[in-house]
């Protein structure tokens, strides 16, 4: 089968190379997907280069979230069978074929199409889980997005609208901001320009009732300080690359809270509560309510150019692989 292989961890160019390497075979309890699409993620390229707290023994395959139908089952495998429709954690997804536990799988609904599948594993998960679960943002509420226009931000748009929120959409340039807009951003703010605590006070009205932080650096501080009384400012990423410290007397002024959202923790600590909102999530996705924006679409042939996208700062949105052609709702 073919996959995209890591030899190399630290370049994207010369590192990853798409080959043909022998079929896995499904152990006990583990499924055999064949990979229809794969979500790639900015994590899947922290890990090719070498940047995550965890590192793989080169070679590899990366991915860790698709969608596709059950080719084989391993010993003891009782949830699915031979052609049932999956998707969830499926580690190394960005070949044709990739083995993953059963318990890491879920059946995938009836109109729920396998590119929009592939996205409710982490993408979209993580916005939900952190808007819904960690902010508990309500309708008519201001919701500041930091990082608007990537992965998870324009994921955050899109949930932040369907749960009646005002969504207030920071990014660095005016075209990444005109996506916002088309997502349904309410207000649009380039959060690289001076005084963003008032600029963000401005648009809210005042304050701010929620601020969803993908990015850390120079933006979070700001953006702490625009929170009004009572608001939830919540933590899921550094994608700036430095971390930043607050004074907490701005806290204790506010009487808001700092939370933080990690995925894995999250499903943990959580579980029936991550299980009933990927349950909500994918009701969303089928029914319309969210229409996740993926802008970039590649062939397997060309997962290398798709990681290198995804790990630099020039796109918006989503980014899938199509691996294998789908069926009319596969
Ligand atoms: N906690 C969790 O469980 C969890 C789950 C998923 C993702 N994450 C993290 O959340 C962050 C966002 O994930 P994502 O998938 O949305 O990533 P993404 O698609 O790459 O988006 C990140 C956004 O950050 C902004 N940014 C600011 N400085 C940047 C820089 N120096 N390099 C690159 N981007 C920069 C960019 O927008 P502008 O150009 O407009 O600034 C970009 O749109 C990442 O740090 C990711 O690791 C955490």
């Amino acid at each position: 089968m073919l996959a995209l292989r890591c030899h190399d961890t630290g370049d994207l160019t010369t590192g990853l190379t798409v080959e043909e390497i022998p079929d896995p075979v499904p152990g006990p309890g583990q499924v055999l997907v064949e990979v229809q699409a794969a979500s790639v993620e900015f994590v899947d390229t922290l890990i090719a280069r070498g940047g995550y707290q965890v590192a793989l023994p080169v070679p590899f395959t990366p991915g860790f979230n698709a969608a596709g139908v059950v080719r084989e089952v391993g010993p003891g495998v009782t949830r699915f069978g031979v052609g049932d429709r999956v998707h969830g954690m499926v580690p190394g997804a960005f070949a044709e074929r990739a083995l993953a536990g059963e318990g890491q799988l879920r059946p995938t609904p009836a109109g729920l199409s396998a590119d929009l599948a592939c996205l409710t594993g982490a993408t979209y998960r993580t916005a939900y889980d952190a808007l819904v679960s960690t902010a508990r943002l309500r309708p008519g509420e201001d919701l500041v997005i930091l990082g608007a226009s990537g992965a998870v931000g324009s994921a955050a748009i899109t949930i932040g609208k369907a749960l009646g929120a005002r969504v207030v959409a920071c990014a660095s340039t005016a075209a990444k901001l005109e996506f916002c807009r088309a997502l349904g951003a309410d207000e649009l703010v380039e959060y690289t320009r001076p005084d963003l605590k008032q600029t963000l006070k401005d648009v809210c009205g005042g304050s701010a009732d929620v601020v969803l932080d993908l990015v850390g650096g120079d933006f979070s501080e700001p953006a702490l300080r625009a929170v009004g009384y009572g608001g939830r400012f919540v933590v899921v990423g550094f994608a700036a690359g430095s971390i930043p410290r607050v004074p907490l007397n701005l806290v204790l002024l506010k009487g808001s809270t700092i939370t933080g959202y990690e995925i894995g923790d999250f499903e943990r600590h959580h579980p029936e509560q991550a299980r009933a909102n990927r349950d909500e999530l994918e009701a969303m996705f089928v029914d319309g309510r969210v229409k996740p924006p993926i802008t970039g679409r590649y062939p397997l042939r060309d997962a290398a150019a798709a990681m290198r996208l995804v790990a630099g700062r020039d796109k918006y949105g989503m980014t899938i692989l199509e691996v294998a052609a789908p069926g009319p709702l596969a």
